[in-house]
């Protein structure tokens, strides 16, 4: 138990602090009284900062576990669907039969999007990136629902929630049938979340019939799960930072979007599969990881803030790896070279001394590879699956009295200048 103050003496002051305790991980020290002491916190990168009280998703950095409202990943995983997943973490709680039939139909009935967001997509050129257009066409949902973007209506925040986690594999299918110069495809609410995604990326009018395989929607829905929420992230804060303005929830979630497209977060799934083009064979690894020591690159897919140890969704993850190359007979050489990296990076004193295992993004792409989808839609898909942790947690933000997020500064700039007029500077 840790002590209930925390005391600071400085410039001849002495000053307390409260802690708080949580239910699991590292006590808080709340420091709102340095607001007296005429000094700032100062944490680039929020390294050692808890801006906010939750109750969604704990990580344990060092044991290497990730639980959504308590429960253990690899467990919601393998046993639990998406949609389930997504409820508990807006409702607290995995639902029961009837809570899960009547969710499910919500989401059912607003898979369908308004025929003028179609002509969005036409404002693009056909090669734009899935996630600029993503970018785009999410902001402009709050466009088509000005009757229910009252923030402060608990009904209006629900439909809401049930509106962007229905129609984001609709627009993501969309996004990326664009790029290919086919017809969009209307949901099928008689398929599943996963299926129904798959459809509406794969089928044509000319193959209306179009069905994947049992073990690839299944991979496919254990995908969208790992990437569902995973506590304050860059992309979360995003949405939380957004959302403190009171800004409507299409607008926070495109920027949550905007925010995940980095290549050091939610980009990186792309970014692997382009590094593994680049390394080639499993030959020329050695002479990659040189490049990697020498700080000309990153190992992309490996590392995290948060895990140092190993990352127990890329564990899952490399499972269903598995699964599915052997359910398709591919015998994919990206794969090979993959754990090779992973080999050598697990033994190799520079990684092993900067903690850097393999993270959710470094068997991700190899998968949604195996099943056709395209490397620009990587990213666009952690987006549909990470928008049920985004909205959580900005319905959990709304629960209670919120400020509006305002971060201060160490300034280092000019002290003081007098105007010069143009003609008279240097
Ligand atoms: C996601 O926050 C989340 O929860 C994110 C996420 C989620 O679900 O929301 O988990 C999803 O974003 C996963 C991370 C995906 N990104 C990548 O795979 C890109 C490659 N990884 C990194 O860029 C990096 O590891 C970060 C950004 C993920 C974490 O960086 P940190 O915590 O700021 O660590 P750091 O940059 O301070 O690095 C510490 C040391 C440094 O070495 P030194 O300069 O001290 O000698 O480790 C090195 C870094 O150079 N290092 C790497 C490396 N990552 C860190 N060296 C080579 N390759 C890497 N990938």
């Amino acid at each position: 138990m840790a002590d209930n103050n925390a005391k600071l003496s400085v410039n001849g002051k002495e000053y307390e602090f409260p802690i708080i305790e949580g239910t699991l991980g590292r006590p808080v020290i709340d420091i709102a009284a340095l607001q007296d002491s005429g000094f700032w916190s100062y944490d680039p990168g929020f390294k050692v900062t808890a801006p906010v009280e939750s109750k969604i998703t704990y990580i344990d950095g060092g044991k290497g576990e990730l639980l959504h409202r308590g429960y253990p990943i690899d467990q919601l995983a393998n046993n639990a669907e998406y949609l389930e997943v997504a409820y508990a973490l807006i409702h607290g709680d995995l639902p029961n039969a009837e809570q899960k039939a009547d969710f499910y139909e919500k989401v059912r009935k607003h898979t369908g999007v308004h025929d003028q967001l179609r002509k969005f997509f036409e404002g693009f050129r056909r090669d734009a990136h899935p996630m600029a257009i993503m970018v785009g066409v999410v902001g402009a949902l709050s466009a088509f629902y000005h009757d229910n973007l009252d923030v402060s209506n608990e009904e209006h925040r629900e439909i809401t929630a049930i509106r962007l986690i229905a129609k984001m594999p609709t627009l993501a299918a969309m996004s990326y049938k664009y790029s290919q110069g086919e017809p969009f495809m209307y949901p099928r609410n008689d398929f599943n979340y996963a299926e129904n995604f798959l459809y509406m990326m794969f089928a044509t009018p000319a193959d209306v019939d179009y069905k994947t395989n049992d073990v690839i929607t299944r991979a496919m829905d254990k995908i969208f799960t790992l990437h569902a929420d995973h506590e304050q992230n860059a992309s979360t804060s995003t949405v939380r930072l957004a959302g403190s303005t009171g800004a409507n929830p299409y607008a926070c979630i495109a920027a949550g979007i905007a925010a995940l497209w980095g290549p050091s977060h939610g980009g990186a799934n792309e970014a692997v599969l382009e590094m593994l083009d680049e390394i080639g064979s499993v030959e020329n690894v050695p002479e990659f990881m040189e490049k990697v020591k020498s700080r000309e690159v990153k190992l992309m897919g490996f590392g995290h803030r948060v895990y140092k140890n190993f990352d127990p969704r890329a564990q899952v993850m490399k499972e269903t790896c598995d699964e599915v190359l052997g359910a398709l007979g591919i015998n994919d050489p990206k794969l090979e070279l993959a754990m090779a990296l992973e080999k050598i990076a697990l033994e190799d004193p520079y990684f092993v001394e900067r903690n850097l295992y393999p993270n959710v993004d470094f068997y991700s792409g190899i998968i949604l590879k195996a099943i056709g989808i395209p490397t620009s839609m990587f990213t666009v898909i952690f987006s549909l699956a990470r928008t049920s942790g985004w909205i959580s947690h900005w319905l959990e933000m709304h629960s209670a009295p919120f400020k509006i997020g305002r971060p201060r500064q160490l300034y280092t700039g000019e002290t003081h200048r007098d105007f010069i007029k143009v003609e008279d500077r240097k």
